[in-house]
């Protein structure tokens, strides 16, 4: 398992000033004022293993939409500050015998989004696929997602607030308002103040304390460098441990326990619906 490591910058604007242990003012740099030596702090290994999963009973796992409503909605950056990309799934996953994948074609993939939160007047439409992990060996169970959607919202004013619902207009199952703010427009003197960069969250307690410092310090934009959340330590029964060779090594094939991907999702959708952020969906 990876190591949970968080970083906030803050590249201030304004100069704001410390008191440093000899009375002289210390100003907290900027970028512009580096390039700076990198400074890494050695890993405390006594942070390394032990931590606890968010068991499938954790209210912050679970799903709470009905029927083909939207969940585990995520907003992120596109190749430029005028576009961002909104994700989400609809429809319930399966895991077991004789699971039967979601027709990807049955929802539609629209977002609706504006300046103001009434009426939305704008409207992107976007594709929508499922994926299956299909295990050949009597005993492991087969895993077929939600109908995942994308969308593409183009056009978009720099530094701006945006509200946003996606789903399908016409069942009905359209989400609730979510919000984001774009990027600004990159330029020497100009880019988000407040950047989160985290990776190798995992889905336990610790991630949970991870998460809570990071949404507490307000940025304006999360990197989710990678990795994300651990599917591979499971066995697809959902038994998991710390190191799956060491636990399970008798296994015909390395299973997985997709349905965490499904709880990451829905655990970091206050953080993703939000904040613009580079994160990778479905890696492994
Ligand atoms: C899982 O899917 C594979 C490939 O279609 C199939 O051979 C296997 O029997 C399925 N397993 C279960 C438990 O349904
Ligand atoms: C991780 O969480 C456990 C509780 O599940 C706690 O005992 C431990 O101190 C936490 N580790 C860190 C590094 O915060
Ligand atoms: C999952 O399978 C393992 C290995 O066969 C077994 O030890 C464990 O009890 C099973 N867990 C559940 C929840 O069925």
């Amino acid at each position: 398992m990876g190591l949970v490591s968080v970083l906030m910058i803050s590249f201030c604007v304004l100069s704001i000033s410390l008191i440093g242990s000899d009375n002289t003012v210390l100003g907290i740099p900027t970028t512009l004022d580096g390039p700076f030596k990198p400074v890494t702090v050695p890993l405390d290994q006594t942070f390394r293993g032990h931590a606890v999963d968010l068991p499938d009973t954790d209210p912050r796992v679970r799903r709470i939409v009905q029927g083909f409503e939207p969940e585990q909605i995520s907003v992120s950056l596109s190749t430029t500050h005028d576009s961002v990309w909104v994700s989400w799934i609809t429809g319930d996953f399966q895991i077991g015998e004789s699971i039967k994948p979601l027709n990807p074609k049955t929802v539609a993939s629209v977002v609706r989004y504006g300046r103001l939160r009434f009426p939305l007047v704008h409207k992107a439409t976007g594709h929508s696929l499922v994926y299956n992990q299909l295990y050949p060996f009597v005993g492991l169970q087969n895993y077929t997602s939600g109908i995942i959607h994308h969308a593409r919202l183009t056009g978009l004013k720099p530094n701006t607030l945006y509200y946003y619902q996606c789903g399908d207009p016409l069942i009905p199952a359209m989400s609730s308002t979510y919000y984001f703010k774009t990027m600004p427009a990159s330029g020497p003197k100009s880019y988000p103040s407040r950047i989160a960069i985290v990776g190798d969250l995992g889905l336990t307690y610790n991630t949970t304390s991870t998460v809570d410092h990071m949404i507490g310090n307000s940025p304006d934009l999360v990197l989710l460098v990678g990795d994300v959340c651990y599917a591979n330590l499971y066995l697809t029964n959902g038994t998991g441990a710390d190191c799956y060779s060491c636990s399970f090594s008798q296994t015909p094939i390395h299973e997985t326990y997709q349905p965490r991907w499904d709880y990451w999702g829905r655990y970091m959708q206050p953080v993703t619906s939000k904040n613009s952020n580079n994160g990778g969906r479905r890696k492994s």
